[in-house]
């Protein structure tokens, strides 16, 4: 039933099939958004909710394994009180009213970045729909909340370092993937597609260790304007691109070229 459903689409929207496994998305641009119409900022914020929701359906059906959404940075905390306050409200309503079509899709639901900061009874909504999506295989949907690279990568190397000092582990034993498995993320796919909407051109503290080899979509669309057709032209992008993490496949072409 899945494979149909993804079959039709790729064909659909001409993709090849060769998806990403882990996307990213720096959801960025709601207040542009809103201002733009003379709403208040929180107007783009719920805008950008419908977004969320056509992104992670539209993710599910075409087989993608993780989608990791940047929806509140540590950095975020220093927004006019009244904003947080309104954000907060708008996680709740979106986790109560989400659940049901992440049931439905087959999403299970997780969080990085520090839970506890977040409102007791955001704690509890988060709990409690991370529990009734734990059974299901298709997307895991990632919601980056009070999320820090920096201080995700701080967190990681305190747990080794615990480790170490209880004489669990030999520090000349500390590879690469002792640092990506004691990450927020470490149980995920690597992250090999990041997109930033509102055509920014920085990370923001995003997943920095993870993104060493990712590719890069930026678009200047605003998160509440990024729907469908924006996320399949994010996904042809991907696909033409050639991945060459330094070495130098796919360069027969050129290297004649060089060669004359
Ligand atoms: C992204 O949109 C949403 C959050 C950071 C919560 P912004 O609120 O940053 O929108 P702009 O960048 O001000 O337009
Ligand atoms: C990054 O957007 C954080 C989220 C999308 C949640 P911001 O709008 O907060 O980042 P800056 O201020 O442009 O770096
Ligand atoms: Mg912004």
């Amino acid at each position: 039933m899945q494979t149909v459903k993804k079959d039709s689409l790729l064909k659909k929207y001409h993709l090849k099939d060769h998806l990403p496994k882990h996307v990213a998305i720096i959801m960025d641009g709601n207040g542009r958004w809103a201002q733009k119409r003379h709403l208040p900022r929180i107007a783009g914020h719920r805008a950008g909710a419908l977004s969320i929701r056509e992104i992670v359906r539209l993710a599910g059906e075409l087989g993608i394994e993780a989608l990791t959404l940047y929806a509140f940075s540590t950095e975020n905390w220093k927004r006019p009180r009244q904003e947080v306050k309104l954000l907060m409200q708008l996680l709740k309503q979106y986790l109560r009213s989400e659940v049901k079509e992440l049931l439905q899709n087959n999403v299970r639901l997780q969080t990085i970045g520090n839970r506890k900061d977040l409102p007791k009874e955001i704690q509890k909504e988060l709990e409690a729909s991370i529990r009734a999506t734990a059974h299901c295989t298709g997307l895991t949907l990632v919601l980056a909340l009070s999320y820090s690279g920096r201080a995700d990568l701080t967190n990681a190397v305190k747990r080794i370092a615990e480790q170490v000092k209880a004489k669990k582990l030999d520090p000349k034993k500390i590879t690469e993937e002792t640092i990506t498995k004691a990450l927020s993320t470490g149980e995920l796919p690597e992250v090999d597609y990041l997109i930033r909407t509102s055509g920014e051109m920085r990370l923001s503290n995003f997943l920095l260790w993870e993104l060493a080899y990712s590719e890069i979509h930026i678009t200047k669309t605003l998160w509440p304007d990024f729907r469908t057709q924006h996320f399949i032209e994010a996904l042809r992008d991907f696909e033409g691109r050639q991945r060459r993490f330094g070495g130098v496949t796919n360069i027969i072409g050129s290297f004649t070229q060089w060669a004359r």
